[in-house]
């Protein structure tokens, strides 16, 4: 595929230097890590230049980076004949998408963390990259030092993977375990996220699950051999989940957690991919991921369970898979062999959400007198919706009913809380949760395998 051999250091281009590439700018300019690479890795890379987007704005991530690398011209750097391989760590769809296809159509490897970007034209690159004979590779682009693109790719090339479950957004899954652990509502868990650096100043991307829907995506797509974009993916956030919520299920032997699926659903060559909050078995191992901690979860036919675990933000974790890239890229140039282009086997169908079925957890504000129950139960039997379990908690204005129900269908789920909201006695209803567990009968000490919807 490759066919550019150069002689003696392989030159890179940095493109964007927040906090990944800062500590990226770092590492390539260490002697004792370059000889450490060149020695275990056979090859040599060099910093060659790094474009931001202000030379006159000086801030703390450029102060390690030489002076004289700096550039305010991305496209110029880029397209330098001294060039071997580029970075992009820009983020975003503008400029970053011109530039990389600048790289591309150049003949020069990319190597990119830029998941909004691979969860929108990602098969657009890869083609590109294809038709110009270099190598696309984003290791980075989810759960940051977790290997998951390179197995995907590679060791698992000839699985038939049957579902991806993923905790892949650190800042939900620190919420989540801080409300649990410390019983913090949603506003005091996030407060303190921000105040630790685990969420941005506006956490929107996150909470909401926009973050979390661009990894699934990138992941279904290698998992499923098919193109999945994150417009493709049903996305619900944390925000509406509750103290209550998380101390029912814990009661329940469940944890709480914001779940990225990707799976192909039973009987049919359909996929289903999406985000929401889900009560998790605590026997499944990714209920015992905590705080800022990502996980991917893969089962394949033959493979069966297989679970990644690790730190899923932060620069230097960031970079390291960076660099293993780079390194992978260099090899190439040298040896002039290629990773293997994600392949793709046509057209692909998404399962409609509301032909899904699951347990559902569901609270309901309810005024507190005779016969409300009654009618309450009475829109789940309209719809068909068989109520394994309910609970009152709390009395008079605090009222609130908690039920759990047997497997359902997503759609009579959605027409029983729409009929809900028509009742008087209903003031408000809170959470829904999707229970994933092994059987229909919620049993914490069933197995860690997620049940088909
Ligand atoms: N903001 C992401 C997270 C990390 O909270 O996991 C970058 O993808």
């Amino acid at each position: 595929m490759t066919s550019k051999k150069p002689a003696g250091r392989v030159r890179v281009a940095l493109l964007g230097c927040g906090n990944v590439g800062a500590s990226l700018a770092s590492m390539l300019t260490d002697p004792n890590r370059l000889a450490e690479i060149e020695m275990h890795a056979g090859v040599s890379l060099e910093l060659a230049g790094v474009a931001v987007a202000s030379l006159t704005e000086r801030r703390p991530s450029l102060l390690g980076v030489p002076a004289q690398l700096l550039t305010d011209d991305a496209k110029g750097l880029v397209e330098r004949d001294d060039i071997d391989v580029v970075v992009e760590l820009i983020g975003g769809i503008d400029p970053a998408r011109d530039l990389i296809e600048a790289a591309l159509r150049a003949g020069r490897p990319v190597v990119t963390a830029n998941k909004a970007l691979l969860a929108t034209v990602g098969s657009e690159l890869a083609d590109l990259a294809a038709s110009n004979g270099v190598e696309l590779l984003y290791e980075a682009s989810v759960a940051s030092a977790i290997p998951l693109i390179r197995p995907l790719r590679e060791s698992l090339a000839a699985e038939r993977i049957t579902r991806v479950t993923g905790i892949v957004n650190g800042t939900t899954n620190f919420i989540l375990t801080r409300m649990a652990e410390s019983g913090e509502d949603y506003h005091e868990a996030l407060a303190e996220a921000q105040r630790l650096g685990l969420a941005e100043r506006d956490p929107t991307y996150d909470v909401e699950g926009g973050d979390a829907a661009a990894k699934i995506a990138i992941l279904a797509s290698l998992a499923f051999r098919r193109e999945v974009r994150a417009s493709d993916v049903y996305v619900e956030g944390i925000t509406a989940v509750r103290p209550i919520d998380i101390e029912f299920a814990a009661h329940l032997g469940y944890a709480v957690k914001l779940l990225a699926v990707a799976e192909l659903v039973q009987g049919g060559p359909d996929l289903s991919v999406r985000v929401h909050p889900a009560m998790v078995p605590k026997s499944h191992p990714l209920a015992a991921v905590r705080g800022a901690y990502n996980a991917v979860f893969i089962e394949g036919e033959a493979s069966g369970e297989l679970m990644l675990y690790g730190r899923g933000a932060g620069g230097a974790a960031a970079a390291s898979a960076v660099l293993g890239d780079l390194v992978v890229a260099a090899r190439h140039l040298r040896s002039g062999g290629s990773s293997p282009a994600p392949s793709r086997r046509g057209p692909v169908s998404f399962r409609p959400l509301e032909e899904l079925s699951s347990i559902f957890y569901l609270n309901v504000d309810v005024v507190d007198r005779p016969g409300v129950l009654a009618a309450v139960a009475t829109v789940f039997g309209h719809h068909g919706v068989s109520i394994r379990s309910m609970e009152q908690v709390g009395l008079g204005d605090e009222a609130r009913l908690v039920f759990l129900t047997h497997v359902a269908r997503e759609g009579s789920m959605l027409a029983t809380i729409e009929d809900l909201h028509h009742l008087d006695a209903v003031d408000r209803v809170g959470s829904v949760l999707r229970v994933i567990g092994s059987s229909d009968a919620p049993d914490p000490s069933a197995g860690p395998g997620l049940a088909r919807p």
